[in-house]
């Protein structure tokens, strides 16, 4: 959850690791440091907050290393302080490291260097431990002294460590957590993700687990755990630098919300071929493995996993087969049915969350195949999937996620349209019905992003209150569990959703005078039992906002605010209903001084359980 960067050449190291910080400020940041290699030893720079924090602190030093590592701190072991920042040093000074992930044998390992090394530790972390036992390791090769201290560690990490009595070598390890090296002229990188370094360069080399990397500014030496040295295919990065840039927007969270009619045409025509066929391009998935499951797990976090109630939804009723949908981190412990006629989906934005990395290496133990919906390239998820359907929504910054959920959406149709059709079980005017109505989606939300101005209204009427209600029924109840979190991460109003008619099995207890309760009725079919619900709160004082399609005026005479969304088929309506749920929550945590983009306590990336 964390950032780190680490650089070696001709150029300004100072500047380069800073420059990369920020570009990753969205995996955590609630700490960042900086080491040097100043003059004959290292300079360690570090400070509690924001990367401006460090950046204050160290402007006037005019550092001119052409070696240092850096990073972004997302706590796990140790508050956010001065003190806990990353880089730790060794007792002697001489050793540096910047980690992102978590060492488990911490205290076994602390214990085992303050007794029989006599070492000091001066924080609460468990990284502190990597610099102590690389310094006990070290006989004169720092090559050497990491791989032997990685040897005693167990856990996830990524790591970047300098020495300066090698002030030529920069070394990085992975395991679990993600890891990219730059390869430049005279230059070379190491990242935890692609934007920190495209300033720099297009040439990467993706860092498998369990690879140890030596770099100097001329070569780049990958070893695999045993000591072998590795060769890795160049991977080159074709987007926009752009891409992680905010371009006039106040937030990147606004950008991504305004770039979702690209994203999704983009996932949608890269698997669309000629007379609308479902093109499964680098998917060996055949006829005969379709045929033959019996069921469907759908696993992920968050937003992600909200994404998949909206699967279960879609692929249950075109596909007719059941689906179970599972948070990652329940499914991994609670030994889940699975066999080899299980077709497990994972997916992940990142493709680094550790539960979902987790829950699907259980499913693959277990004989299910696994197709990943992912965003990033070659991410860990990615690469350990037997096939992987990726979302094309370009990097997403904000943390709360708004164009990898939409993409992931339009790939959970994409994929319940190509079984249903390939099980027969789907006839074909009704394939094509759904595929042209999904072609029209991405000019239906722009229709939706014009009405900018009336969720802008809407969000002074209701930015003070404290708590809400999402209320919806089928393919509305998944879209109002994402508006509730969506709210809820980054305003902090407290926000609970549930299925509208469990709402009278207890939760209606809480609904008083004045109650906001966001009722989502998109369902034709389901309609008048919305409205009866709506009814239900009414009668307990609730203020009402109702968001439903066009045609359904009704909502307009029985809520106290109506959002309407362009008319479309029932089960398309989660790709349009949920942009002015996430408007709305932009623009009620901008009323409310939020800091949009970084949301307290939050990391974009979760690699840590
Ligand atoms: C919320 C959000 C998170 C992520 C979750 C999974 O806006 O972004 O809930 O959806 O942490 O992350 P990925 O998709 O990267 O596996």
């Amino acid at each position: 959850m964390c950032g780190i960067v680490g650089y070696v050449g001709d150029q300004n190291a100072c500047d380069i690791i800073i420059d990369g910080l920020k570009k990753l400020e969205y995996r955590g940041y609630d700490s960042s440091g900086i080491a040097l290699y100043e003059k004959g030893e290292l300079e360690i720079h570090k400070y509690k907050g924001r990367i401006s924090n460090l950046e204050d602190a160290i402007a006037d030093y005019n550092f001119k290393s052409t070696i240092g590592i850096g990073h972004t701190r997302w706590a796990t072991h140790g508050e956010p302080s001065d003190l806990n920042a990353h880089p730790h040093v060794s007792m002697d000074k001489t050793i540096a490291v910047v980690h992102n992930g978590i060492v488990e044998n911490f205290v076994e390992l602390k214990e085992w260097l303050i007794k029989e090394h006599g070492i000091v530790f001066t924080s609460g972390t468990d990284t502190e431990v990597i610099a102590h036992l690389i310094q006990v390791c070290y006989k004169g090769d720092l090559t050497d002294a990491v791989f032997e201290a990685v040897d005693k560690m167990r856990g996830a990490y990524a790591l970047g460590v300098v020495c300066s009595k090698e002030p030529d070598k920069l070394i990085a390890v992975r395991k679990d957590s993600p890891l990219v090296v730059g390869l430049g002229k005279g230059s070379n990188f190491i990242a935890s993700d692609i934007p920190a370094l495209l300033k720099h360069v297009r040439e990467i080399y993706l860092i498998e687990n369990n690879e140890t990397v030596v770099l100097t500014k001329n070569k780049v030496t990958l070893y695999n755990a045993e000591r072998q040295e590795v060769k890795r295919e160049v991977f080159h990065v074709t987007w926009d630098a752009d891409a992680a840039e905010k371009e006039g927007y106040d937030h990147f969270m606004l950008k991504e919300i305004h770039e979702q009619p690209k994203g999704i045409l983009k996932t949608l025509t890269r698997r669309l071929g000629e007379n609308n066929e479902i093109n499964l391009d680098g998917i060996t998935m055949t006829k005969d493995d379709i045929e033959s499951f019996n069921k469907v797990y759908i696993v992920a976090c968050g937003t992600a996993y909200h994404a998949g109630m909206v699967g279960k939804f879609i692929i249950e009723k075109l596909a007719k087969i059941p689906v179970e949908i599972d948070v990652a981190s329940e499914f991994r412990y609670r030994d889940p049915f699975v066999d080899d006629k299980t077709l497990f989906i994972a997916v992940s934005q990142s493709g680094e969350t550790l539960d979902t990395l987790a829950a699907l290496r259980e499913a693959k133990r277990k004989g299910a195949r696994v197709l990943s919906i992912v965003n990033v390239v070659g991410s860990s998820v990615a690469r350990e999937s037997d096939d992987v359907f990726y979302t094309w929504a370009g990097p997403e910054i904000a943390v709360a996620s708004t164009k990898a959920y939409t993409t992931q959406l339009m790939c959970m149709y994409l994929i319940a349209l190509y079984m249903g059709k390939t099980k027969g079980c789907l006839p074909i005017e009704e394939y094509t019905r759904y595929l042209e109505e999904l072609k029209e989606i991405p000019d239906k939300i722009k229709t939706i992003l014009k009405q900018e101005k009336v969720i802008q209204n809407m969000a002074k009427e209701l930015y003070k209150r404290e708590q809400v209600f999402f209320i919806g029924r089928g393919a509305d109840v998944g879209v109002s569990y994402e508006g509730s979190l969506k709210l809820k991460e980054i305003s902090y109003i407290n926000s609970f959703a549930i299925a509208a008619g469990e709402l009278k099995h207890g939760t209606i207890a809480l609904i008083e005078q004045d109650t906001l309760v966001i009722a989502l009725a998109t369902q034709d079919a389901l309609f008048a039992k919305m409205l009866s619900n709506i009814q239900e709160v009414k009668a307990r004082g609730a203020y009402v906002v109702g968001f439903a399609k066009e045609n359904n005026k009704e909502m307009g005479r029985q809520a106290n605010q109506v959002f309407y969304i362009p008319e479309c088929m029932d089960e398309i309506t989660p790709l349009l209903s949920v942009i002015p749920l996430q408007m709305l929550a932009y623009y009620i945590a901008k009323l409310r001084g939020c800091d949009i983009d970084k949301p307290k306590n939050l990391a974009k990336s979760v690699t840590v359980e």
